[in-house]
């Protein structure tokens, strides 16, 4: 049987609020219309604007309303930054940036910073060869400096987490932070194993915010091995292939 793969943000958010404990990471979540973004525009200040079915970071949008300027909203894509003075301004110029397709709008998380870069965290987490769910690997990604998304595809730098966590806690703290984060990526596997029977690796993006508090932003039924060969240590990619070998995402080992 394949393995299986969902593409749709809004239908994997769905299954996860259903859990009580995992609701707690996702920051609101909404489909996308006049009303929800500027709902949830006035209300948090900054969103963040999803294709729902797309990856890479390509055309994700970050959306900011702020209070001291003549044209207090702005959005970004890519590179692009564009102002506006009024929300109807904004509105017309994100619809013909989306093109008719479907989209989610998201609490915007501000991302912690190391060397003044955002960054977020991968947590891969796989069927194991006896089937059972692991989590095998975390991985931080060091967002371009010119762009509001992370993703390696999108020119963001895999690194380990101590080097971009280091600044902002403890070792006990990191400890702790991975262990807590682990153990999300096994309940996330889990709760949407009993709605989509079939997947046998996620890919869990963490945002971590200034209180330290983690954040789901949306969980990969996809996900890249390779940005876990940037690690220092070839034994965790070694074991996420082996995996992928075991439940048949690749045929054949590779060095
Ligand atoms: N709510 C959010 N707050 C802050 N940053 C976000 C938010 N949602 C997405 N991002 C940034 O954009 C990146 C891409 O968004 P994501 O939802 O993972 O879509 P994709 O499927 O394109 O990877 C994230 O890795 C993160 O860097
Ligand atoms: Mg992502």
């Amino acid at each position: 049987m394949a393995i299986q793969r969902i593409q749709s943000k809004w239908a994997k958010t769905a299954v996860l609020l259903r859990s009580e404990h995992i609701r707690r990471y996702i920051p609101l979540t909404l489909r996308f219309n006049r009303n929800t973004l500027k709902t949830m525009l006035e209300h948090y200040g900054m969103v963040y604007v999803k294709p729902d079915s797309g990856s890479f970071g390509l055309g994700v949008i970050r959306v900011d309303k702020l209070s001291t300027e003549i044209k207090p909203y702005k959005f970004q894509v890519s590179e692009r930054i564009r102002r506006y003075s009024t929300f109807d301004g904004l509105y017309k110029a994100l619809l013909s940036t989306q093109k008719g397709r479907a989209y989610i709008v998201q609490r915007g998380i501000a991302l912690l910073q190391h060397e003044n870069r955002r960054f977020d965290l991968r947590v891969m987490v796989q069927h194991n060869e006896i089937g059972e769910w692991e989590t095998t690997g975390i991985i931080g990604r060091l967002g371009h400096p010119a762009k509001i998304v992370t993703n390696y595809h999108s020119g963001g730098t895999p690194l380990p987490i101590a080097t971009l966590l280091s600044t902002h806690m403890s070792e006990a703290e990191q400890t702790e932070l991975s262990n807590r984060l682990s153990q999300l990526g096994l309940d996330t596997a889990k709760t949407l194993q009993a709605r989509y029977p079939r997947i046998k690796e996620i890919g869990v993006d963490v945002a971590i915010d200034y209180e330290l508090r983690p954040w789901i932003l949306e969980v990969n039924t996809r996900p890249d091995p390779f940005i876990f060969r940037k690690l220092g240590d070839p034994s965790v990619f070694n074991r996420i292939y082996r995996y992928c070998v075991g439940y048949g995402r690749y045929r054949r080992k590779i060095r």
